[in-house]
């Protein structure tokens, strides 16, 4: 593990598999410098189990920076469950990935992700204490992040398109969105309700018809939804949609979704700048749910205040736009640069509390 090209000095890495329940699981915990590491699980198909470590380092690495860019006491960690898991074998397996979380006695805090709902998570809660994403309480934030998640990657679209085209509004522009799952769906309800025109795909028919229906989308197919010639291209599928041939062959102004781990590469993210086209980070504009997670875990989750806190990613993007223009640099680049800082500076503070 420690020669894998995804590790990053993690500071650790569980891998569990329960022959009771059939779990197989990695909880990759990257740094608790800000806090307890918090980060969502997802249940995936991988090809391989070193696919799925790769995917397990990444995924905490990305919540490790999302956390510190969003301002969030909580440090990095991200769980995968190797699928498949058997319609059966769901139960057992979610309760032994609760006990998997506790061992680690709160260093790791989990939620949703791809391929699991909050009716696992409260699975999840029979054997730990250490999970969000349960049900909201009136006028409290909880449950399902994807509709926060959405409102930060729509401020952040809103942000992207009045720093290239100078726009203050959304009406009329164009946006291919891929992927209508949890957060891709009341992405393109945020945009549609705000005039902007929608083109989307997704694998499940049954999720584009309903889209197309509810907002007046016009469907393509998955191999050409990046392609399109929009001002606008949101990835809330997978991560990875930016390879280096499609940033060289994008025909959008801006590149701004809610997927983790958008750029394939870091050369795709060179292009991308090459080219001019704006890439809105994917950890600082997708940080809505993880920041309404964050205000569930503390009990600080009045909806009033969590909405503002999702808002303010929109100025947090503007701000990274700014840097990365006045310093001739990709915005990947300064966004990772400023959350290294953070979590640097946490750890020094760590240190000298340690040291008196
Ligand atoms: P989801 O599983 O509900 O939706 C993903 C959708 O993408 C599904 O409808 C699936 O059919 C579709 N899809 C898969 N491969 C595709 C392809 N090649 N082309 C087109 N569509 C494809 O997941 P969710 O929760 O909506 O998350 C989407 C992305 O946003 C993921 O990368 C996730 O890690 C990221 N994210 C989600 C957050 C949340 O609050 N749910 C928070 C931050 C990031």
């Amino acid at each position: 593990m420690f020669d894998h090209p995804d590790y990053d000095a993690h500071e650790k890495v569980l891998m569990v598999e329960d022959a009771a329940s059939g779990l197989k699981a990695i909880i990759a915990v990257h740094s608790t410098a800000l806090g307890a590491a918090a980060g969502g699980c997802r249940l995936w198909t991988y090809g391989s189990g070193v696919a799925a470590l790769g995917d397990a380092l990444r995924l905490s690495r990305g919540m490790s920076y999302k956390n510190a860019m969003a301002n969030l006491p909580m440090g990095g960690g991200k769980a995968v469950i190797l699928g498949p898991v058997l319609p059966e074998r769901r139960e057992a397996v979610l309760e032994a990935f609760g006990r998997a979380v506790d061992s680690l006695d709160g260093q790791y805090i989990t939620a949703e992700d791809v391929g699991v709902s909050v009716a696992d998570m409260k699975i999840v809660a029979r054997t730990t204490g250490y999970v969000s994403g349960l049900d909201a309480a009136v006028g409290k934030s909880g449950g399902d992040p994807s509709p926060f998640t959405a409102r930060g990657v729509r401020v952040g679209i809103e942000a992207a398109v009045k720093a290239k085209l100078g726009r203050s509004d959304l009406a009329g522009i164009k946006v291919a969105v891929q992927g209508l799952g949890h957060v891709g769906s009341y992405l393109c309800e945020e945009l549609f309700n705000l005039g902007a025109r929608l083109v989307v795909a997704d694998i499940n028919p049954v999720r584009v018809e309903e889209v197309c229906d509810r907002f007046a989308a016009e469907s393509v197919s998955v191999n050409d939804i990046l392609l399109q010639t929009v001002d606008v291209v949101a990835p809330c599928a997978l991560g990875g949609a930016i390879s280096e041939v499609v940033a060289q062959q994008l025909q959008a102004t801006i590149v701004a979704g809610a997927a983790n781990n958008q750029l394939l590469t870091p050369q795709a993210g060179v292009i991308l700048g090459e080219r001019g086209i704006l890439y809105a980070p994917d950890y600082v504009i997708n940080a809505g749910g993880i920041i309404m997670v964050a205000g569930e875990i503390s009990g600080h989750n009045d909806e009033a205040h969590i909405l503002a806190q999702v808002d303010a990613i929109g100025p947090r993007l503007t701000d990274i736009f700014i840097k990365a223009k006045s310093a001739n640099v990709i915005t990947n680049l300064v966004a990772d640069s400023m959350a290294r800082d953070k979590i640097a500076a946490a750890k020094a503070r760590q240190n000298v509390t340690e040291a008196a």
